[in-house]
């Protein structure tokens, strides 16, 4: 989905003052092996959030390599019972493999149909740009899945943190209004996202 590269290569300045659709090149000079080689995604990091999930991202802001390139590639750990939760990239589509454990991969279509399948190791899914989807850990174990996408920064809007854990908050009545429900039901979620 990104832009054809107009170089060889182009790893990214990440601290250029300028920036027109992302980043600039760092010189050729500066250039080294270590630039196309990314450690980030060879361990599990620890589960933080209330989802029980760790994506670990490998995009161009953390493996600026990238830059470009219009690839990027996550590792997703998801403890058992754990989710994923719904979310969507505006600038890729996704493909993932699972590398261990059972998930349920759902999508849901723009016509909110809804597809889905429960996978086990090495089993490939597609998610088609743009469209919300997720990853349920059906399993008894932990499970671990490997995601590509054709974009150097695909971004993921996560639907539950966008709308319970914006900063500054959206207004309660937007949220009571859009889910009909009273403020309370509201203010209990939202309690739930104060990381
Ligand atoms: C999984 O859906 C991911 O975005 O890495
Ligand atoms: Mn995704």
């Amino acid at each position: 989905a990104d832009p054809d590269p107009l170089q060889d290569l182009c790893v990214a300045d990440l601290s250029a003052s300028i920036s027109a659709n992302n980043f600039p090149c760092k010189p050729l000079s500066e250039v080294t092996s270590d630039d196309f080689v990314f450690d980030g995604l060879r361990k599990q990091a620890n589960f933080t959030d209330p989802f029980g999930v760790t994506v670990t991202t490998g995009n161009v802001l953390s493996f600026p390599g990238l830059n470009t390139l219009g690839i990027a590639m996550n590792r997703v750990d998801i403890e058992p019972g754990g989710i994923n939760p719904p979310h969507s990239h505006p600038r890729a589509s996704e493909i993932g493999i699972v590398i261990e454990g059972k998930i349920l991969a759902g999508i849901v279509t723009t016509q909110n149909v809804y597809y889905s399948k429960v996978l086990t190791a090495g089993q490939v899914f597609v998610i088609p740009r743009g469209l919300v989807h997720f990853q349920l850990n059906v399993g008894p174990k932990k499970a671990l899945t490997f995601t590509a996408f054709n974009s150097h920064l695909p971004g993921s809007t996560v639907l539950p943190l966008n709308l319970f854990a914006a900063a500054p908050s959206i207004p309660v009545e937007v949220l009571t209004k859009t889910f009909l429900v009273d403020e309370d039901a509201i203010n209990n979620i939202k309690a739930k996202f104060v990381f």
